[in-house]
Protein backbone atom coordinates (compact mmCIF):
# COMPACT_ATOMS: atom_id res chain seq x y z
CA UNK A 1 0.00 0.00 0.00
CA UNK A 2 1.37 3.53 -1.04
CA UNK A 3 1.60 5.69 2.02
CA UNK A 4 1.76 9.73 1.97
CA UNK A 5 0.15 10.76 5.38
CA UNK A 6 3.41 8.72 7.14
CA UNK A 7 6.45 10.56 7.82
CA UNK A 8 9.93 9.01 8.56
CA UNK A 9 12.66 11.07 10.28
CA UNK A 10 15.05 10.64 12.59
CA UNK A 11 13.78 10.86 16.28
CA UNK A 12 14.08 13.85 18.55
CA UNK A 13 13.08 14.96 22.27
CA UNK A 14 9.23 15.76 20.85
CA UNK A 15 9.12 11.71 19.99
CA UNK A 16 9.93 10.27 23.68
CA UNK A 17 6.32 10.11 24.70
CA UNK A 18 5.39 8.05 21.74
CA UNK A 19 8.46 6.18 21.78
CA UNK A 20 7.25 4.98 25.10
CA UNK A 21 3.95 4.49 24.57
CA UNK A 22 4.21 2.50 21.71
CA UNK A 23 6.92 0.24 23.28
CA UNK A 24 4.60 0.10 26.49
CA UNK A 25 1.83 -1.18 24.39
CA UNK A 26 3.96 -3.84 22.55
CA UNK A 27 5.37 -5.69 26.02
CA UNK A 28 5.35 -9.53 25.82
CA UNK A 29 2.84 -9.04 29.21
CA UNK A 30 0.83 -7.39 26.69
CA UNK A 31 0.57 -9.62 24.16
CA UNK A 32 3.30 -8.46 22.15
CA UNK A 33 6.27 -9.40 21.36
CA UNK A 34 8.79 -7.08 22.52
CA UNK A 35 10.86 -8.78 25.21
CA UNK A 36 12.90 -5.31 26.79
CA UNK A 37 10.96 -1.99 28.37
CA UNK A 38 13.57 0.62 27.65
CA UNK A 39 13.17 3.30 30.40
CA UNK A 40 12.92 6.89 29.69
CA UNK A 41 16.93 8.01 30.31
CA UNK A 42 18.39 5.18 28.54
CA UNK A 43 15.69 6.44 25.48
CA UNK A 44 17.26 9.69 26.29
CA UNK A 45 20.93 8.93 26.13
CA UNK A 46 20.52 6.46 22.76
CA UNK A 47 19.12 9.55 21.24
CA UNK A 48 22.04 11.48 21.74
CA UNK A 49 24.39 9.08 20.60
CA UNK A 50 22.87 7.18 17.54
CA UNK A 51 20.36 8.05 14.93
CA UNK A 52 17.12 6.85 16.35
CA UNK A 53 13.96 6.58 13.41
CA UNK A 54 10.46 6.92 14.17
CA UNK A 55 7.55 7.27 11.50
CA UNK A 56 4.56 9.40 12.52
CA UNK A 57 1.00 10.02 11.62
CA UNK A 58 0.45 13.28 12.63
CA UNK A 59 1.76 13.58 16.39
CA UNK A 60 1.18 9.82 17.05
CA UNK A 61 4.38 8.01 17.17
CA UNK A 62 3.40 4.45 14.84
CA UNK A 63 6.65 3.17 14.57
CA UNK A 64 10.38 3.56 16.03
CA UNK A 65 13.71 1.76 15.07
CA UNK A 66 16.44 2.38 17.89
CA UNK A 67 19.91 1.73 18.08
CA UNK A 68 22.56 1.87 20.57
CA UNK A 69 26.60 1.54 20.44
CA UNK A 70 28.31 -1.33 21.44
CA UNK A 71 29.49 -0.05 24.82
CA UNK A 72 26.18 1.34 25.90
CA UNK A 73 24.83 -2.23 25.25
CA UNK A 74 27.34 -3.87 27.23
CA UNK A 75 25.14 -4.09 30.44
CA UNK A 76 22.74 -6.22 28.78
CA UNK A 77 23.06 -9.62 29.33
CA UNK A 78 21.33 -10.41 25.81
CA UNK A 79 23.05 -8.37 23.94
CA UNK A 80 26.82 -10.11 24.96
CA UNK A 81 25.28 -13.18 24.47
CA UNK A 82 24.35 -11.98 20.88
CA UNK A 83 27.73 -10.54 20.55
CA UNK A 84 29.43 -13.90 21.90
CA UNK A 85 27.66 -15.91 18.59
CA UNK A 86 28.45 -12.99 16.23
CA UNK A 87 31.37 -10.43 17.34
CA UNK A 88 31.05 -8.55 14.38
CA UNK A 89 32.83 -5.40 13.37
CA UNK A 90 34.64 -3.04 16.50
CA UNK A 91 32.45 -0.45 15.55
CA UNK A 92 29.40 -2.35 14.60
CA UNK A 93 25.98 -0.74 16.53
CA UNK A 94 22.89 -2.49 17.83
CA UNK A 95 19.97 -2.18 15.37
CA UNK A 96 16.64 -2.29 17.58
CA UNK A 97 14.20 -2.57 18.81
CA UNK A 98 12.20 -1.92 15.94
CA UNK A 99 7.90 -1.98 16.35
CA UNK A 100 5.07 -1.07 13.79
CA UNK A 101 1.83 -0.27 15.61
CA UNK A 102 -0.48 -3.40 15.26
CA UNK A 103 -2.87 -1.08 12.63
CA UNK A 104 0.25 0.69 10.44
CA UNK A 105 1.83 -3.19 10.04
CA UNK A 106 2.15 -4.51 6.76
CA UNK A 107 2.98 -1.00 4.63
CA UNK A 108 6.59 -1.04 4.59
CA UNK A 109 6.95 0.71 7.65
CA UNK A 110 9.69 -1.27 8.95
CA UNK A 111 11.59 -1.20 5.01
CA UNK A 112 10.96 2.90 5.49
CA UNK A 113 12.35 2.94 8.45
CA UNK A 114 15.86 0.85 7.57
CA UNK A 115 15.91 2.98 4.36
CA UNK A 116 16.23 6.20 6.80
CA UNK A 117 18.38 4.45 9.50
CA UNK A 118 20.86 3.48 6.51
CA UNK A 119 21.41 7.01 5.15
CA UNK A 120 22.63 8.43 8.35
CA UNK A 121 25.19 5.66 9.17
CA UNK A 122 26.71 4.80 5.53
CA UNK A 123 28.97 1.97 5.57
CA UNK A 124 28.78 0.98 9.38
CA UNK A 125 27.78 -2.58 10.29
CA UNK A 126 23.97 -3.10 11.97
CA UNK A 127 23.76 -6.36 14.55
CA UNK A 128 20.31 -7.64 15.76
CA UNK A 129 19.03 -10.29 17.08
CA UNK A 130 15.29 -11.93 16.33
CA UNK A 131 13.28 -14.73 18.74
CA UNK A 132 13.37 -17.61 15.93
CA UNK A 133 9.25 -18.04 16.53
CA UNK A 134 8.60 -14.00 15.28
CA UNK A 135 7.98 -15.18 12.06
CA UNK A 136 6.69 -11.69 10.92
CA UNK A 137 10.00 -10.08 11.89
CA UNK A 138 12.28 -12.94 10.50
CA UNK A 139 10.60 -12.42 7.03
CA UNK A 140 10.56 -8.54 7.69
CA UNK A 141 14.23 -8.47 7.92
CA UNK A 142 15.13 -11.07 5.44
CA UNK A 143 13.36 -8.56 2.85
CA UNK A 144 15.12 -5.77 3.78
CA UNK A 145 18.00 -7.76 2.74
CA UNK A 146 19.48 -8.85 5.94
CA UNK A 147 21.37 -12.20 6.33
CA UNK A 148 21.44 -14.34 9.68
CA UNK A 149 24.64 -14.99 10.87
CA UNK A 150 24.43 -16.57 13.85
CA UNK A 151 22.11 -18.19 16.85
CA UNK A 152 22.06 -18.23 20.39
CA UNK A 153 19.87 -19.39 23.10
CA UNK A 154 19.12 -16.97 25.81
CA UNK A 155 16.34 -17.52 28.85
CA UNK A 156 14.88 -20.70 26.95
CA UNK A 157 14.30 -19.61 24.17
CA UNK A 158 16.59 -19.33 20.45
CA UNK A 159 17.68 -15.78 18.75
CA UNK A 160 18.95 -15.32 15.31
CA UNK A 161 21.65 -12.72 14.64
CA UNK A 162 21.05 -10.83 11.72
CA UNK A 163 23.71 -8.60 9.78
CA UNK A 164 24.43 -6.18 7.32
CA UNK A 165 26.09 -3.05 6.22
CA UNK A 166 24.40 -0.08 5.73
C1 LIG B 1 8.37 -6.78 12.75
C2 LIG B 1 7.67 -5.47 12.39
C3 LIG B 1 8.50 -4.31 12.90
C4 LIG B 1 7.53 -5.38 10.86
O1 LIG B 1 7.00 -4.10 10.56
P1 LIG B 1 6.10 -3.82 9.24
O2 LIG B 1 6.10 -2.34 9.02
O3 LIG B 1 4.80 -4.50 9.36
O4 LIG B 1 6.96 -4.53 8.12
P2 LIG B 1 6.88 -4.27 6.55
O5 LIG B 1 5.53 -3.75 6.20
O6 LIG B 1 8.08 -3.46 6.15
O7 LIG B 1 6.96 -5.77 6.09
C5 LIG B 1 7.98 -6.26 5.30
C6 LIG B 1 7.76 -7.77 5.18
O8 LIG B 1 7.66 -8.39 6.45
C7 LIG B 1 6.83 -9.53 6.36
N1 LIG B 1 5.71 -9.36 7.26
C8 LIG B 1 5.24 -8.22 7.80
N2 LIG B 1 4.22 -8.49 8.62
C9 LIG B 1 4.06 -9.82 8.60
C10 LIG B 1 3.16 -10.72 9.25
N3 LIG B 1 2.23 -10.28 10.10
N4 LIG B 1 3.29 -12.04 9.01
C11 LIG B 1 4.23 -12.50 8.16
N5 LIG B 1 5.10 -11.69 7.51
C12 LIG B 1 5.01 -10.38 7.73
C13 LIG B 1 6.37 -9.62 4.94
O9 LIG B 1 7.27 -10.44 4.22
C14 LIG B 1 6.49 -8.19 4.49
O10 LIG B 1 6.62 -8.07 3.13
P3 LIG B 1 5.30 -8.11 2.19
O11 LIG B 1 4.35 -7.09 2.77
O12 LIG B 1 5.81 -7.73 0.85
O13 LIG B 1 4.78 -9.50 2.29
C15 LIG B 1 6.23 -5.43 13.01
O14 LIG B 1 5.57 -6.63 12.68
C16 LIG B 1 6.20 -5.26 14.52
O15 LIG B 1 6.30 -4.14 15.03
N6 LIG B 1 6.08 -6.34 15.27
C17 LIG B 1 5.95 -6.23 16.73
C18 LIG B 1 7.28 -5.87 17.41
C19 LIG B 1 8.39 -6.83 17.02
O16 LIG B 1 8.22 -8.05 17.06
N7 LIG B 1 9.52 -6.25 16.64
C20 LIG B 1 10.66 -7.00 16.20
C21 LIG B 1 11.45 -7.52 17.33
S1 LIG B 1 12.89 -8.38 16.69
Amino acid sequence: MTDDTTRVTRADASDLDGILALQAGNQIARGGTLAASLPPERVVAMMAAMPLIVARRGARVVGFLLTTDRAMNADLAIVRAMFAAYPGAPDAYVYGPICVDADARGQGLAQRMFDALRVLEPGREGVLFIRTDNTPSLRAHLKMGMREVARFPFNGFEYAVFAYVG
